[in-house]
């Protein structure tokens, strides 16, 4: 348990050990926490809950602040299982406790959970008392799920967040201000470029709504990771700026390699790009995280993929990262394509097809060079960095 304020408490579980979410699909290299706060007021709240294998150890956190059956109100701000596990154990030894959820959240969790709970369905701008201060509810669709919204706390200004603003970072700290700062700058980008992408339209809208109601905003308190307590509107002015075609004048290459030529160019492009004046980032897509490489794809305006050609085609190791480019939908790339080959040589233009369905504008025709690149053909290579350089640079300088 730690406190937020004398009458707001953190009661979550921290988990230093996970080190991929989501199944497989995205990497927690720093950990996560799942976090769980109680409000004592005239009436006890407990907002957000935890993932079902630290139930136990939140239900002892919570019982240093509260007895459980002291818990009028539950609320549940996103019914994800990372969230909502634990509330299966938990209604059970509370059932006269009101569950408070969105529509959509009300479906979500009774279809993971199958269990009959006092739904209490709220909407934007439903507001309970505590006694001395409210929860006021604001929903968030899609932001990440359809379910999504956030509370408002009066009197003590704390926005509890959810997902939004989170990171998965596991710290014995709960602040902003008792942390490496840059750790959890890295991780939230992380998680805006993976998981929020998509949405970013969303994103700026719903922020606009939520100051739209001029609430003071002293905190903001997240369900992975540390609170924002140290000038908390740092990362709501961030997640504008990340929602706006976020881009660097900087430059990602993402290759795989056969025997070594198709490696070789992506070199030489890279001197290309260090000569234009443009800094970049090489990842061999087999050996890289998966979710790294689309934080770079994200912060980088412009993406060069290249492969060799293999069955006529791309190697199929490169699939999985283009799969992930195309579903998270970027916007305002600039793209470029290249690949040894030995006979066919279809690659450049194949994975050029697949940036452009994946609405990249494609600034270069791909470049293809049979078997090993000659000195003349490196040459090549490194004008054709050095003019995707250059395209970068000239998209800022329009600006
Ligand atoms: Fe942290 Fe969408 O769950």
């Amino acid at each position: 348990m730690k406190k937020l304020r004398d009458n707001v408490y953190w009661v979550g579980t921290t988990d230093w050990a996970i080190k991929y979410f989501h199944g497989f699909g995205y990497s927690t290299h720093r950990g996560t926490t799942y976090n769980s706060y109680i409000v004592k007021d005239e009436k006890i709240a407990l907002i957000d809950g935890v993932w079902g294998p630290f139930t136990e150890e939140w239900l002892e956190k919570i019982a240093e602040v509260v007895d459980l059956a002291e818990i009028d109100y539950v609320i549940c701000n996103h019914a994800e299982t990372d969230h909502s596990g634990g509330f299966a154990t938990l209604m059970q030894k509370i059932p006269h406790a009101k569950f408070f959820v969105s529509a959509k959240g009300k479906e979500h969790v009774y279809k993971q959970h199958h269990q009959e709970w006092d739904f209490q369905v709220v909407k934007t701008g439903d507001k309970i008392s505590l006694g001395k201060n409210e929860l006021v509810f604001v929903e968030t669709p899609m932001l990440h799920w359809p379910d999504n919204m956030v509370t408002y706390l009066t009197g003590e200004n704390i926005l509890f967040s959810n997902d939004a603003f989170g990171q998965h970072y596991a710290s014995s700290s709960i602040f902003n201000d008792e942390v490496d700062i840059t750790e959890v700058y890295q991780e939230a980008i992380k998680y805006y470029a993976n998981i929020l992408t998509p949405f970013s339209k969303l994103v700026v809208k719903k922020l606009d709504e939520i100051q739209g109601f001029n609430l003071p905003v002293e905190m903001i308190a997240p369900s992975h990771g540390i609170i924002w307590r140290d000038n908390p509107m740092q990362i709501v002015e961030k997640y504008y700026h990340w929602a706006s075609e976020y881009a660097e004048p900087t430059a990602v290459i993402l290759y795989d390699t056969m025997w070594d030529n198709t490696e070789k160019i992506a070199h030489a492009i890279a001197k290309g790009l260090a000569a234009a004046g443009v800094d970049y980032k090489m990842h061999h897509v087999v050996k890289s995280d998966k979710n790294d490489m689309i934080t770079d794809v994200f912060k980088a305006k412009g993406v060069i993929v290249g492969s060799p050609t293999i069955n006529s085609r791309y190697l199929p190791t490169t699939a999985p990262v283009l799969e992930e480019i195309r579903c998270l939908k970027f916007a305002g790339k600039l793209g470029a394509t290249f690949g040894s080959y030995g006979w066919s040589g279809e690659s450049p233009k194949l994975l050029q097809e697949h940036l452009t369905g994946s609405k990249f504008e494609i600034v270069q025709d791909g470049l293809g060079i049979k078997f090993t690149p000659t000195e003349e053909e490196l040459t090549k290579c490194f004008e054709f960095g050095k003019s995707f350089g250059e395209r970068i640079l000239a998209e800022f300088e329009k600006k």
